[in-house]
């Protein structure tokens, strides 16, 4: 059996770490391309000399060259500016945009049947602007937030029970910014929901952590966004792409009525298998949840208007 191909568009923080992944799942042969000349090149060569210690077989190729990502079966991006100072959410947005466009144009002209996973931010547009620029299937094209969403609310519920991570399930759907909407009625450890274990306030408190989670770590490194987390969630939809395992993992997915909403990419449970995404699963909301739910739709569709 022949390996399948995982292009990694962008050999930053996110895109290198999310290439390590995937090599150490060997979950196919791996090209990791960036703009800068030299930095996917070193960066896959310095994995490829751990991969006798780690024991991985995936080859990993650095290039500048979209030729050398024919005929990928699954292509990661994160490509992408993180906000400067002085820089506006629209700026990010506009820079961000051209930059998804030139990537997606490149890899379809080299890969017209792949499946795209997109994780640069402002997510929600982004891969938006990613599926219009594909040409795609709708369920081909796949935002990456809420698995690093929920994974850290799952941490967050560890962390505060002192129990293992494996027993922790947690449901972040939305979009991927502080509106986002962490469900504790799906929420469980071991089964249990979490409301019968923690109490009321110290959930608010997780709640709260989750949805700022991404500016907590910005507000550490000081110099960048985080990344290890991204990219093992990123790591993780890849598998179950690749592999076929179908799992249910919250994901941006293009809404067509699914929760009331219509025509954008938001945070919802996604079956994901070797088609891509294989089922939308419909969630019954109650009135709160719903509405939290609108809202956050309500700020995507806000940030698309400035697309
Ligand atoms: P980074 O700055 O470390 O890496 C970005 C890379 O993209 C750089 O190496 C740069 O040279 C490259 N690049 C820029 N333009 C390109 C182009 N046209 N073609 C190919 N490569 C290009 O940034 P980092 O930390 O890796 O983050 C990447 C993106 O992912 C950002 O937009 C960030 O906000 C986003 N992000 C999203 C998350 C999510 O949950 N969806 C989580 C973490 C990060
Ligand atoms: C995060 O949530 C920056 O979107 C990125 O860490």
């Amino acid at each position: 059996m022949s390996r399948k191909k995982i292009t990694v568009i962008g050999a930053g923080h996110v895109g290198a770490t999310t290439a390590l992944w995937l090599g150490i799942k060997e979950l196919g042969d791996i090209v990791l391309l960036d703009v800068v000349d030299g930095v996917p090149q070193g960066k896959a060569l310095d994995m490829m000399e751990a991969s006798p210690m780690e024991g991985f077989d995936s080859a990993i190729l650095g290039t500048t060259s979209y030729e050398d990502t024919a005929n990928s079966d699954l292509v990661i991006i994160t490509a992408g500016l993180a906000r400067k100072p002085g820089m506006s959410r629209s700026d990010l947005i506009a820079k961000n945009k051209t930059i998804i466009k030139d990537v997606v144009d490149n890899v379809i002209s080299y890969s017209p049947d792949t499946i795209l996973i997109v994780i640069t931010n402002p997510l929600d547009v982004m891969v938006y602007e990613a599926w219009e620029a594909s040409g795609l299937a709708p369920e081909k094209v796949i935002g990456m937030a809420g698995a690093l969403d929920s994974a850290r609310m799952r941490a967050f519920i560890a962390m505060e029970l002192g129990v293992s991570v494996e027993d922790v399930q947690a449901m972040v759907l939305g979009g991927h910014a502080d509106e986002m909407v962490p469900l504790v009625r799906y929420s469980t450890v071991a089964g249990i929901p979490i409301s019968t274990l923690i109490p009321a306030e110290r959930i608010n408190a997780i709640i709260e952590r989750t949805r700022k989670a991404g500016g907590e770590i910005v507000a550490l490194l000081k110099t960048g966004s985080a990344y290890y987390a991204p990219s093992r969630a990123a790591a993780e939809m890849a598998e179950s792409i690749i592999k076929d395992k179908k799992r249910i993992i919250p994901c941006a997915a293009y809404l067509q009525g699914q929760y009331g909403e219509d025509g954008f990419f938001a945070g919802v449970p996604v079956k994901l298998g070797a088609s891509g995404i294989e089922q939308i699963l419909e969630l019954e909301l109650n009135a709160e949840e719903q509405e939290a739910f609108r809202a956050s739709a309500s700020a995507i569709k806000g940030l698309l208007g400035k697309l």
